[in-house]
């Protein structure tokens, strides 16, 4: 068969770079060698992370918020098989969608592990049969996504000392959690089992959780996350799990040297980072570059060294998430099909889905400072805002970071409930180049949350009205 496009790995970024390629009337093949579609983030990601987050927080909620708003139920009763079986038909549907979207959009789907041969030819060994079929293409995408990074040391058995898909099945609510790493993955999947009854400890290497995040939200996070019943241990790495007994030791010191200590576990969650995958891609063979981090290098059009290849999402450089992963597969697509394709990395948002949530696009404070740029900071804390004052709700702010000169908006930054869904006003804004002036001035209904957003942009030029 020959194509314009073949697209290895059907993730976010390979699956929408597909369907927007096909849309544009190239013709498109994608190879995906898991049984299912939308890697990563359908499968053992974001989805199921997702659904567990929200049915673990309306457990806690049902067992300690009811009560307060005079809805009087019985002490909720946990249903494990049952609340797993809930995110596992979330991502059946999810999947399928995105099969019924190839289908719709008329792209060719091979399942099975895709090789480059060369520039123009991928070879495909088919997961039904076992039978290799060669693949003629004038452009090959490289979507093939990331893995989990081992901990030297530590061996990830996926039933006591997991990583995160483990921790998305665990058959039961470990009595003691410890999770290493306090990104993304150790505080979501450690507030989903903490809300089903774990007692878990965050092992993390540096002194401060989240990072790359805000350093002020950051420790604000923290607060919160230890009012909850969190217990961190910053500053501190993992030096090895004696697997032997029953109960998990695992030893651990402080990062800049000092007395070891053990900590006893049920379960282990191994999240201290993700790796991109290239496994058995060819890569080598076929010339294609890639960096010291094992990504693949590619310009700013997505193109490898190799003509006619190319690679998008968490494979290259950039944040591992999975909407810049779907915005480098448009822009790709665009322009193999002659257009202006473009992402713009300055407003990518990243969302921490815990509760509250926490929600960041552009930059931090840490970042301005680095770089010497001079900026005017206005924050609005959530006990000043009616809604989540009425809802008592109020753990969070808004802060939205502008520059001193221009008062362009630079970084918005928010903890809070819904956080996710208000940081993207922020987001657009930023997108036209907009100021915390345009901000405080655009009327906003009342009572929402996003109040706090307007009061944040007029807390910039010290005029909220409301604190
Ligand atoms: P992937 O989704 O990893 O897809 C790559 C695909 O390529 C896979 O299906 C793989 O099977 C296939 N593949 C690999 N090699 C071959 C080969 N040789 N032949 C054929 N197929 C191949 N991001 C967010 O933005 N929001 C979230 O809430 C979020 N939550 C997450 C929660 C967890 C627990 C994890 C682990 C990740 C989460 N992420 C989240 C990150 C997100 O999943 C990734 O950024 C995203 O999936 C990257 O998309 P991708 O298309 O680059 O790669
Ligand atoms: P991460 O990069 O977010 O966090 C890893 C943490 O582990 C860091 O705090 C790091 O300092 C720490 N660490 C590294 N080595 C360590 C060691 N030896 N001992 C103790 N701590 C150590 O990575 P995480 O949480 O594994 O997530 C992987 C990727 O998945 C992230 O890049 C993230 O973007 C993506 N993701 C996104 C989500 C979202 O958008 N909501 C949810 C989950 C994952």
């Amino acid at each position: 068969m020959s194509y314009d496009l073949t697209i290895i790995g059907t993730g976010p970024g390979g699956y929408v770079c597909a369907i927007r390629a096909a849309q544009l009337g190239l013709k498109v093949a994608v190879v995906e060698k898991r049984g299912t579609h939308g890697g990563t983030c359908l499968n053992v990601g974001c989805i199921p992370s997702k659904a567990l987050l929200y049915a673990s927080e309306l457990f806690e909620e049902a067992g300690h918020k009811f009560g307060e708003m005079g809805i009087g139920v019985p002490a909720p009763k946990l249903d494990l098989p049952a609340m797993l079986a809930f995110k596992d038909r979330g991502v059946d549907g999810n999947v399928k969608g995105v099969e019924f979207l190839l289908k719709k959009n008329k792209v060719d789907v091979y399942m099975g592990a895709g090789k480059i041969l060369g520039p123009g030819k991928v070879e495909v060994t088919l997961n039904a049969d076992g039978k290799v079929e060669v693949l003629e293409t004038k452009n090959i995408v490289i979507a093939t996504g990331s893995d989990v990074a081992p901990l030297p040391g530590v061996t990830i058995d996926e039933e006591r000392i997991v990583s995160s898909t483990g921790a998305l099945k665990l058959p039961k609510v470990p009595g003691k959690l410890v999770v290493v790493g306090a990104g993304v993955i150790g505080l979501e999947l450690g507030s989903v089992w903490r809300r089903l009854g774990a007692q878990v400890t965050v092992v993390e290497f540096l002194d401060r959780i989240l990072p790359g995040m805000d350093s002020d939200v950051a420790k604000s996070f923290q607060r919160i996350l230890d009012k909850q019943g969190f217990t961190f241990k910053l500053g501190t790495k993992v030096t090895g799990v004696d697997t032997k007994g029953k109960t998990l030791k695992v030893s651990v010191e402080p990062a800049a040297g000092g007395a070891a200590e053990v900590l006893e576990a049920d379960v282990v969650l191994v999240a201290i980072g993700r790796i991109p995958f290239t496994a058995g891609l060819g890569l080598e063979e076929a010339g294609v570059a890639k960096d010291a981090r094992g990504r693949v290098v590619t310009d700013h059009h997505f193109a490898t060294n190799v003509p006619g290849i190319y690679a998008i999402g968490d494979v290259i450089v950039g944040p591992m998430l999975a909407h810049k992963a779907e915005d480098e597969g448009v822009a790709l697509a665009e322009q193999l099909a002659g257009k202006a394709g473009h992402v713009n990395y300055d407003v990518i948002p990243g969302v921490v889905y815990t509760f509250p949530e926490v929600a960041s696009v552009g930059k931090t404070e840490d970042d301005l400072k680095a770089a010497g740029v001079a900026y005017k900071v206005g924050k609005f804390p959530f006990t000043a805002n009616g809604r989540t004052k009425v809802n008592n709700t109020t753990d969070g702010f808004v802060k939205i970071i502008a520059d001193a000169a221009t008062d362009k908006v630079l970084g918005a930054h928010i903890i809070g409930p819904e956080a996710g869904e208000m940081i993207h006003e922020c987001a657009v804004l930023m997108e036209f180049g907009g100021s915390s002036e345009d901000l405080a001035r655009t009327c906003h209904a009342h009572p929402t949350r996003s109040e706090a957003v307007k009061e944040a942009a007029m807390a910039v030029e010290k005029r909220a009205i409301h604190m």
